[in-house]
């Protein structure tokens, strides 16, 4: 582990810390989802059992409380509320209260996410979010959710990084249902953004002012070539065009989440306005780089950016919540030194004002990194997926080490 000056990380009063996750990476076993339809189908490398974590989740809030954390964000599956269009399962529900109780024995602040990219079967076969009607079944979901397990909920989060959605399943065609449309790309971003209004709207019915936020992927922007007007040029845009999804609903949101990853160098082209070259690399690269600046998916490593995309969200005048922030390193050899410079990142923008109210690490345990399966691993938690043993990573002590006054 390298030696860092020490500084002191400190946090005001009532800051959360913790970590994130998201139920069909973890849970397994997520049998009414359209995602678990297209593993068997072999499309998809299959989740099967995950962390188990439908069954060890008092080990897994245990072990959170142990490393020092005291808010966990978790997301709640639609395919079990709902296995059936407009039937509602009890077990599920009952399941999730036990959940939810648990996280708050083992001290943990509860932050709950209703949609996290997997969709219940039935929904995606009738088209899920390309038509209008999955706005009012989203809707109808997240009041249900509100009436059932509302008071064990003490943060929402209505829907995980819509764009990030539609770039993998509607622009890339690498997730469910594997389209590549511009036009399904626009309809089906305006069809979430609804689906978000919506139902911030039916859990204000159901349980009056509770907080209510989305997460949002933003990456760090800048020019490619830095004296290069063009570039620059292009750089501005792509930072508009990252806060049109937090224009359309800033008065529908009580707090913004942030999920910080990547660092976008934008190069101007003259076809499409500009490119992303994120600092990323590919796999026939890998032999030949130094690995320190890069995580094992390849991605630049560039935790200082998250002072920038703060700063950049402040014109919401909104609480922010880094809802994810983390990065794949199964030898944890880069973790120590990402999560102090991010702390140290996330200081330096309290102390300019920013209003930053918590940090959720991705991710507890390493899981099924969606079409990537379990070979990532994002985790504080070492799994071993044959034994289902967790252990925990020497980064996760960092933690431990953070005041909150
Ligand atoms: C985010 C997703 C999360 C996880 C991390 C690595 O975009 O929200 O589920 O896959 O990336």
């Amino acid at each position: 582990m390298e030696n860092l000056p020490e500084t002191k990380l400190q946090f005001p009063a009532g800051f959360l810390l913790g970590a994130a996750s998201a139920a069909h990476q973890v849970e397994g076993n997520n049998i009414h989802s359209d995602w678990w339809e297209y593993e068997q189908k072999g499309r998809l490398p299959k989740s099967g059992e995950a962390c188990d974590h439908y069954n060890r989740y008092e080990e897994d809030f245990g072990l959170a409380q142990e490393i020092g954390l005291n808010a966990m964000r978790i997301s709640i599956e639609w395919a079990r509320i709902e296995p059936e269009a407009g039937k509602w399962n009890a077990q599920a529900i009952e399941h999730y209260k036990k959940v939810l109780i648990s996280m708050k024995e083992h001290g943990l602040t509860r932050v709950v996410t209703l949609w996290h990219w997997t969709l219940p079967k039935w929904f995606a076969d009738q088209g899920g979010f390309e038509n209008k009607q999955g706005v009012e079944a989203f809707a109808r979901f997240a009041w249900f959710v509100a009436q059932n397990l509302g008071r064990e909920i003490d943060l929402w989060i209505t829907l995980n990084e819509p764009e990030v959605y539609v770039l993998s399943s509607y622009k890339q065609g690498v997730h469910p249902p594997f389209e590549k449309s511009i036009y399904l790309s626009w309809r089906v971003t305006e069809n979430l953004i609804e689906a978000h209004k919506a139902a911030y709207k039916a859990i204000k019915e159901a349980l009056g002012n509770v907080p209510v936020g989305l997460a949002k992927n933003s990456a760090y922007y800048a020019p490619y070539r830095k004296n290069n007007p063009a570039d620059r040029l292009a750089t501005y845009i792509a930072r508009a065009l990252d806060g049109y999804l937090l224009e359309k609903i800033q008065n529908q949101l009580d707090f913004i989440g942030l999920n910080y990853y990547f660092y976008n160098s934008i190069k101007f082209d003259w076809r499409t306005g500009y490119k992303e070259m994120n600092g990323n690399f590919n796999e026939a690269e890998r032999t030949n780089k130094d690995m320190s600046e890069y995580s094992d998916m390849g991605w630049f490593l560039y935790p200082e950016g998250i002072y920038y995309v703060l700063k950049n969200l402040k014109k919401f005048h909104k609480p922010i919540y880094i809802t994810e922030n983390g990065l794949a390193d199964s030898v944890d050899s880069r973790r120590p030194k990402f999560l102090r410079e991010t702390f140290k990142a996330l200081m330096n923008a309290l102390k300019d004002g920013v209003d930053l109210k918590g940090y959720l690490h991705w991710t507890l345990t390493d899981n099924y990194e969606w079409h990537n399966g379990f070979g990532p691993r994002f985790g504080l938690i070492e799994m071993d997926y044959v034994s289902q043993q967790r252990k925990i990573r020497p980064s996760a002590a960092i933690f431990k080490e953070i005041k909150i006054s």
